[in-house]
């Protein structure tokens, strides 16, 4: 299981990314909110680019905005693997999938809970990674949505159908409790649990 820290939560941020380098963590989770999409707004992106100078890990950037499309050509410019956004904004999907593609990203769309697993079909050749919210968007040290299990499932018995590669990713409320409930995700991302925790591999190595 590949795990992705999410550092929304944390109350010094440079401390933080410091002791998740010395740790196996695959990425560093990004979020980015615009107080829009939802209530919350993280830095701007003049502050946000300086996590480079912290962190030794690869960025996988959620962007939780009403417009991806302006967001997009900043982030890929840092040490980006992913970039996802909301399947539920209304600008256009595949434009938006294409121009992280265009700067040689890996992309992603995410779904809220109440989303239909469905609404991802027209968009599948493309996605390099699904990514299932398993809370609402908008804040981090929520409770895992019990129901996520089963969407997952879905999205595995889905991609299965079409034969693809594309991997899953599970967002929200993931500790050593909810863990055994993502199993057939490929990818965890865990913030408060990891964060707010004193030995971050401990939290790292029980998720995977
Ligand atoms: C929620 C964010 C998550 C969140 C994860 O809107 O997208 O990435 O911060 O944090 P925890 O693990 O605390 O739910
Ligand atoms: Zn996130």
């Amino acid at each position: 299981m590949k795990v992705s820290a999410s550092f929304l939560s944390s109350k010094d941020i440079i401390t933080d990314l410091r002791k998740l380098n010395e740790t196996d963590v695959d990425y560093i989770h990004l979020d980015i909110m615009d107080g829009k999409f939802v209530k919350n707004k993280t830095m701007p992106f003049r502050e946000m680019k300086n996590i480079y100078k912290y962190t030794s890990k690869r960025l996988d950037v959620h962007l939780m905005v009403d417009n991806p499309s302006k967001l997009i050509p900043l982030y890929a410019e840092l040490n980006t693997e992913y970039i996802t956004f909301h399947i539920e904004v209304d600008e256009d999907i595949e434009k938006n999938l294409q121009l992280i593609k265009s700067y040689s990203i890996k992309c992603g769309l995410a779904v809220k809970p109440d989303t239909k697993v469905k609404e991802l079909i027209p968009y599948l050749p493309y996605l390099d990674m699904i990514l299932i919210m398993s809370v609402e968007p908008g804040e981090g040290g929520q409770e895992f949505i019990e129901t996520t299990e089963e969407k997952i499932e879905e999205v595995r018995s889905l991609l299965a159908s079409y034969n693809l590669q594309t991997i899953i990713s599970v967002d929200g409320g993931v500790n050593d409790k909810t863990i055994s409930k993502c199993q057939k995700c490929d990818m965890v991302v865990s913030g408060s649990y990891i964060i707010k925790s004193d030995n971050f591999q401990q939290k790292i190595s029980s998720l995977r």
